[in-house]
């Protein structure tokens, strides 16, 4: 990872201040994160912005998410559902869940967020048990290695014309050649292979600058 004060960073800064001016109740999202002691391993505020611009494009309704944290990326979706949307958000450590409830109930007014406590795979299977309703856009952003299987059960809980997204599938160009050893990089080149050649999906990974290079999927569903 590079210094702040590279090239990247210093674009990333220069959208941010253009665009994603400081909120309030996002920024006390991420205190309160913070002093929970969770790890900064959220969205940026640019990719928060980008979350909740294809949130709104997609018209959205009802948004799935996969990985909580202290719920600095659910705010950022929930507040691009329409007013009376739903959010479900998918955590497996019961106090991040904790810090993502009290947080999201004051940063997204009007629309009804549930976040769900325990492995998202378990989780995801009894939600299609259950025949929960389609979602309109899914954000896949837990353990890197679980996201084929997220996909795939994502998928079940998808209509034509779902918006998939997922989290970190560049890590800084360690997908061009993953090394052995780094199973998160690993998973995100096999994840990016199986979204490639998906039957039902029409996509392509965004490259997003930080600090480093990393990337979002975006893919629709087309059947
Ligand atoms: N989307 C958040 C960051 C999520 S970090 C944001 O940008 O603000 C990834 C989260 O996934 C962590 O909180 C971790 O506890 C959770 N996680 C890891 N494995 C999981 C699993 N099997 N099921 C559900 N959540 C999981
Ligand atoms: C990590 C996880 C993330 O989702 C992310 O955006 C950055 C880092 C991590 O587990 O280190
Ligand atoms: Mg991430």
């Amino acid at each position: 990872m590079a210094d702040d004060d590279t090239l990247l960073a210093r674009i990333d800064d220069y959208i941010e201040d253009l665009f994603t001016p400081g909120d309030e109740a996002l920024q006390e999202t991420l205190r309160a994160a913070d002093a929970a002691g969770l790890p900064s391993i959220n969205v940026s505020p640019n990719q928060g912005k980008l979350l909740y611009l294809l949130t709104r494009i997609a018209g959205a309704r009802r948004a799935l998410e996969v990985g909580t944290l202290g719920g600095y990326s659910s705010a950022w979706l929930a507040r691009g559902l329409a007013h009376g949307g739903r959010l479900v958000t998918l955590e497996l450590e019961p106090a991040r869940a904790a810090v993502a409830r009290r947080s999201l109930a004051g940063s997204a007014p009007g629309v009804d967020v549930e976040v769900r406590v325990g492995p998202a795979a378990a989780t995801l299977r009894a939600m299609i048990a259950a025949g929960e309703p389609p979602f309109d856009l899914v954000f896949i952003d837990a353990d890197k290695p679980s996201y084929i299987e997220y996909l795939t059960l994502a998928l079940q809980l998808s209509r034509p014309g779902t918006v998939i997204l997922a989290d970190n599938v560049i890590r800084n160009g360690l997908v061009l050649d993953p090394p052995p050893g780094d199973a998160s990089a690993v998973a995100a080149a096999a994840f990016n292979a199986a979204v490639a050649a998906h039957p039902r999906l029409e996509s392509l990974v965004l490259p997003v600058m930080r600090q480093y290079v990393d990337g979002l999927s975006i893919s629709i569903v087309t059947s």
